[in-house]
């Protein structure tokens, strides 16, 4: 029997994507609760076709210098920060993430944020639930989103699906991105320079992705230039912003709220001074995080990796350039082929 392709997952997934895997390849899985030690990943990569990389892992020209039979490399994840694009294609490895699936989800996540903390959800339901109704401060008041101005940071598609939703609570909407889309009118969104938008925001929600241009873009210049009333949301990546000035910023009044899916570090260690401020909501990465969405991005990473181990082309590739190529058909070669095979051609057009 014909050996099948071995691919390595170096931590836990969901059990429905690695029987679907399995169908198609022998898979060689780290189930430990700990993270797998980079060395022994490195070793197991030595004879593998594929690996499925679950973070924490920086995925580089290190860990596949060994890895002579490495076909691909897919994540379940659409943001790749940890993965060395350029060291990969330099190696031939084409790497698959998963754009799309998540794009409702995650813009479904970042607006329940957005609504959650501008009526102060969070707070209020405690004292209901603390039987302290009663004495609930009268400064837990809120705000209102319709007639107020929403700014989004990054705005590819995911942006343009919050904005859908912040359009429709009554809210106008301003962006500022690397180019401007050339959509604004069908999204009804006008294109800012980034200190333009901070000025007149009351929502500035950050959508991009990390890269060294936006690593510690949110900073202490950078809260001093949002109003004193505005909520701050962050849904793209933790280090976009510096959390001692987040902190700061929220302590000292300079901006009035933050609502966080993403933080520096994931997880916040618990004693972590993030914790203590009260003005400042956070939940644990959850942005995708749906029963559905996660199995859409599960079966697409797997589709990837079995594609790749068989050098057929990624569905969803962020190096196209080593992506491989579809096989070309030969019509004259595969002709003559089924003439020799003694096939009536004439039946066929
Ligand atoms: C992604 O896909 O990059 C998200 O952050 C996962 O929730």
């Amino acid at each position: 029997m014909e050996k099948k392709p071995l691919v390595v997952v170096n931590g836990l997934v969901r059990k429905d994507a690695i029987a679907y895997l399995k169908e198609h390849v022998d898979v060689r899985q780290w189930t430990e609760k700990t993270v797998m030690p980079r060395e022994v990943l490195k070793e197991w990569l030595i004879d593998a076709d594929g690996l499925w990389c679950v973070r924490p892992l920086d995925v580089d020209g290190d860990l596949v210098k060994n890895a002579s039979n490495l076909k691909v490399i897919a994540q379940a994840a659409v943001g790749y920060d940890n993965v060395n694009i350029d060291e990969l294609t330099a190696a031939g490895i084409p790497y698959g993430n998963t754009p799309g699936v998540l794009n409702e989800t995650v813009a479904e996540l970042a607006f329940t944020l957005i609504a959650t903390a501008s009526r102060r959800i969070i707070e209020n339901a405690n004292f209901v639930k603390d039987g302290r109704w009663a004495q609930r401060p009268s400064n837990i008041k809120g705000f209102d989103l319709s007639r107020r101005t929403l700014g989004i940071i990054g705005m590819g598609a995911i942006g343009v699906s919050i904005s859908r939703r912040a359009r429709a609570f009554g809210m106008t909407v301003v962006y500022h991105n690397r180019n401007q889309r050339l959509d604004d009118k069908i999204h009804k969104t006008t294109y800012m320079e980034l200190d333009d938008l901070l000025a007149i925001s009351d929502v500035v929600c950050v959508m991009a992705p990390l890269t060294d241009e936006t690593y510690h873009m949110c900073d202490e210049a950078f809260f001093k230039k949002m109003k004193n009333t505005a909520l701050f949301v962050n849904v793209g990546r933790g280090p976009i912003v510096d959390t001692k000035a987040l902190i700061n910023a929220l302590k000292t009044d300079e901006i009035d709220y933050a609502a966080l899916d993403v933080t520096d570090p994931e997880p916040l260690p618990a004693d972590h001074p993030l914790l203590d401020v009260e003005n400042c909501l956070i939940v644990p990465h959850i942005g995708s995080y749906t029963d559905r969405t996660r199995l859409d991005m599960s079966i697409l990473t797997a589709d990837n990796i079995i594609a790749g181990v068989h050098k057929r082309p990624l569905k969803t590739c962020v190096n196209e350039e080593v992506n491989y190529k579809k096989p070309q058909m030969d019509v004259e070669f595969a002709l003559e082929e089924l003439k020799k095979a003694g096939v009536d051609l004439t039946d066929f057009d």
